[in-house]
């Protein structure tokens, strides 16, 4: 398998090569690519540990090199928010710059499977699958946001609350993956009863995880290291589905029925082609069936603009 991190040099992208490099099966590749001229030097770098995975870096105008032949592509490649920026101004960069490699992705690697980090990944996504799209090789099989980092906060978080090791909850995280568009079904979580207080705290800390990062980082960035092994378990996940392991199953913002919106994040079987079946997410209580449909407006908004940029 040939695993590519396309910001590799970033935040994000060094952790997530990092746990690639001690993770990935061995005989794998990973390639990274960033802009940014370090980036040969992060493979080097990364090139010392013992592991049986092979890691070359690009960098430079040009992504192809480490999209050449790539099963997987997983993208952070953007900017993160600085003081001074508004959204807007984050949206138009990381919007661009996911277009732009999604038009190279289409030329280069049509059939790889990719995995979509940069943000916002409500919108980000939607722009990849049109830039695809009229490049004539989209297959909505293919095509994922990743959604990881909100379940492994919230496992973390019911650990912590309930005194349980956090790698024994599992749990269904819906929508989308900012603000109120982020689910945690908390209903669904077996040998785990909460009050209706904790549902009530836990939602909105899930939702807004990322904010209590940006504070503690006090403009230093946001998540890297937990949103860098939530992508590495989804591309581990990723790997194994597309060697043909049965069973893999992980919550993932997919073009799915179309039933809520056009893209939504919920429990995907994967499997050699990426998606296999986008799976029922189950029944809801009546807290989660109000949020689900108080944050469609949201959601759909999110989508359209991503359409909107796309055709331009
Ligand atoms: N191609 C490749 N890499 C790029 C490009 C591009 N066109 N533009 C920027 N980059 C690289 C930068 O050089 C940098 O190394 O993307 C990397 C981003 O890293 P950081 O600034 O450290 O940001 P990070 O915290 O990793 O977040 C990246 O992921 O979760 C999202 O909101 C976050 O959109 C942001 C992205």
């Amino acid at each position: 398998m040939k695993v590519a991190v396309i910001g590799a040099a970033g935040g994000i992208g060094q952790a997530l090569a990092l746990l690639l490099k001690n993770q990935l099966p061995a005989g794998s590749e990973l390639a990274l690519y960033d802009i940014a001229p370090v980036t040969p030097g992060v493979a080097a770098d990364l090139s010392h540990i013992p592991t049986p995975v092979s890691v070359v870096g690009f960098a430079g105008e040009d992504p192809s090199p480490a999209l050449e032949g790539a099963d997987v592509v997983l993208i952070s490649a953007g900017v993160a928010r600085k003081p001074g920026m508004d959204r807007a101004d984050l949206f138009n960069v990381n919007a661009g710059i996911v277009k732009s490699l999604a038009e190279k992705i289409a030329v280069v690697c049509p059939k790889a499977v990719v995995g979509i980090i940069t943000n916002p990944v409500n919108t980000t996504v939607a722009i990849a699958a049109d830039v695809l799209k009229k490049a004539g090789v989209y297959d909505k099989r293919r095509l994922f946001g990743v959604t990881t980092l909100d379940v492994i906060r919230s496992e973390t978080f019911i650990g912590e609350l309930k005194g349980k090791n956090p790698q024994d909850v599992h749990i269904p995280v819906i929508g989308g993956h900012s603000g109120v568009t982020i689910l945690p079904l908390l209903s669904q979580v077996e040998g785990v009863e909460f009050t209706q207080e904790e549902v009530e705290a836990l939602t909105p800390r899930i939702q807004n995880a990322g904010t209590e990062v940006v504070e503690a980082k006090a403009g230093g960035g946001s998540a890297t290291l937990s949103m860098g092994q939530a992508a590495c378990r989804f591309g581990l996940s990723l790997v194994k589905a597309l060697q043909g392991e049965a069973n893999v199953v992980e919550c993932a913002y997919v073009e799915g029925n179309g039933e809520h919106a056009r893209f939504f994040a919920q429990p995907v079987l994967l499997g050699k082609e990426g998606v296999e079946e986008v799976l029922s997410y189950g029944a809801l209580s009546a807290f989660e069936q109000s949020a689900l449909e108080s944050m469609l407006d949201t959601l759909r908004g999110d989508i359209a603009i991503g359409e909107e940029f796309a055709a331009k």
